[in-house]
């Protein structure tokens, strides 16, 4: 039988990003062959996020434009995968009947034994409780045949939890994902080690709330013994690895121990994005946040005094039910007093099943887009401040990217610089010193001095 071809897309946060990954080693493994071109496909999986309802919506508009595509092939399989595959199982073949398999956030590395077993009713997998998450080893050449040298991979994330059980009172993480389960020590060790040996450079230990790793559904003793600290100092004992970064990170559960890590461990960035989501106590309250804007502040300050370079970038609520102008003016004063390096700031967004969907004084779509429009508005002020403060300076770079007039890479701090010095006989996942010659809203630009 002639290969197989299967295309993904992703929505959503590095952790769905992740898990396509890994569908794609599952079915490369089994001979199916990746293709950028979702006409050419025999399978499709959309990789789906459930975080506001406009994510929501943009997946069901695609799986309407798939029902054509269905229809002139009907050998197609269409799977949906991801948060809103979790979150509306059933329903979305109630209202797509067209699509074969809905794969919950747990069941990816069921998915080809699943695609065997399709016969014509359409399949859907849920969440289980005592569900663990398997070892998984990444093949980094799988499917995609040989590659240019410009493009072989140089920074993965690795997973290292699943699920969350802070309940924010806006959140569908929790019922999309599941109750938090961390990976064993051992297993998330080896695959940091296998993507070394692979040439990975840098790796990003992702989950949705790091700081609480091992703390909950111990599955054994070793994974007990260690919290995210000791998992980050173990990790960056892995020689060759030259960066190392997380997220995220709920305030709540920084221990000083975590913080003092940007002071002890070389490799790990001076970068952190720590989610405050509102400036009010009064709404981080109604958002069962669990901690306060002080105690916040006081993690920020503390988190300076181990890196004082450290850039600190947070996500932003804004419109939340009963949000007034005072609670948005706190939520801008925090801004001011902060400085973020940047931000992600989201209108607030009702989604099903959370607390805070049952809540009144609903603010007004408007009034959000103003908020929001305001909030932005200041924050790309004090992130242009920030980045004409690196003008002038030397930093150490990664190179992401080579062409034939540009190199692009990145600094400690996360920052994007365009080195416009060419040619260069360095490859994606080197380090070179780069001095700051301008600052734009969004990236630096640099010259080359040396590599490192
Ligand atoms: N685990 C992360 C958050 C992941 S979701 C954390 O706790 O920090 C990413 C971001 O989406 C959240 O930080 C929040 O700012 C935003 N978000 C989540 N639910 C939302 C909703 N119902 N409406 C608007 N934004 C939301
Ligand atoms: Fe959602 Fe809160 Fe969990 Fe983050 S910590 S995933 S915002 S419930
Ligand atoms: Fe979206 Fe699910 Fe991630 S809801 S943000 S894809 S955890």
């Amino acid at each position: 039988m002639a290969n197989r071809s299967f295309f993904i897309k992703t929505f959503g946060c590095q952790m769905n990003e992740r898990d396509s990954e890994i569908m794609a080693q599952l079915l490369a493994e089994r001979e199916y062959i990746e293709t950028n071109d979702s006409e050419q496909a025999d399978l499709i999986i959309l990789n789906t996020c459930s975080i506001r309802a406009k994510a929501e919506q943009k997946v069901m508009s695609l799986l309407g434009v798939l029902r054509k595509q269905k229809i002139r092939n009907p050998e197609l399989k269409i799977c949906v995968a991801g948060c809103v595959a979790q979150q509306e199982g059933k329903q979305i073949i109630e209202r797509m009947p067209h699509v074969d398999l809905v794969i919950g956030t747990q069941s990816i590395y069921q998915l080809t034994e699943l695609l065997d077993n399709l016969g014509d009713q359409p399949v859907v997998t849920t969440l289980s409780d005592d569900y663990q998450i398997p070892p998984f080893i990444p093949d980094l050449g799988a499917g995609r045949g040989q590659k240019p040298p410009a493009t072989v991979p140089f920074k993965k994330f690795l997973t290292i939890m699943q699920g969350c059980n802070n309940y924010c009172s806006y959140c569908v993480v929790p019922f999309t994902r599941g109750r938090e389960i961390s990976r064993e020590v051992s297993h998330i060790l080896e695959e940091a080690h296998s993507l070394v040996e692979a040439g990975i450079k840098e790796i990003t230990l992702l989950g949705q709330n790091v700081n609480s790793y091992g703390k909950t559904n111990r599955v054994s003793k070793e994974v007990n013994d260690y919290s995210f600290a000791d998992l980050l100092r173990a990790v960056a004992l892995i020689p060759g690895l030259q960066r190392l970064r997380f997220t995220t990170s709920n305030p709540k559960d920084l221990s000083d121990d975590l913080m003092r890590c940007f002071a002890e461990i070389d490799i790990l960035c001076p970068q952190f994005h720590l989610p405050v989501q509102s400036g009010s106590n009064r709404i981080l309250s109604l958002m069962n946040r669990n901690y306060s804007r002080e105690l916040y502040l006081e993690k920020v300050e503390t988190l300076r005094s181990y890196c004082p370079e450290i850039a600190l970038t947070t996500d932003m609520i804004v419109g939340f039910p009963g949000e007034t102008d005072q609670d948005f003016a706190e939520t801008m004063s925090l801004l001011e007093e902060v400085h973020y390096h940047g931000s992600f700031s989201f209108k607030y967004s009702d989604r099903p099943g959370t607390r805070s969907a049952k809540f009144e004084n609903k603010v007004e779509e408007t009034v959000k887009s103003e908020r929001l429009r305001i909030f932005q508005d200041r924050q790309d002020a004090i992130s242009l401040a920030h980045n004409q403060g690196y003008v002038g300076k030397t930093f150490p770079v990664m190179i992401e990217k080579i062409s034939h007039d540009s190199i692009v890479g990145r600094t400690g701090t996360n920052h994007l610089v365009h080195i416009a010095e060419t040619p260069c006989n360095s490859l994606p996942g080197a380090i070179i010193s780069v001095h700051i010659v301008h600052a734009g809203q969004h990236s630096l630009r640099g010259k080359l001095l040396e590599q490192v």
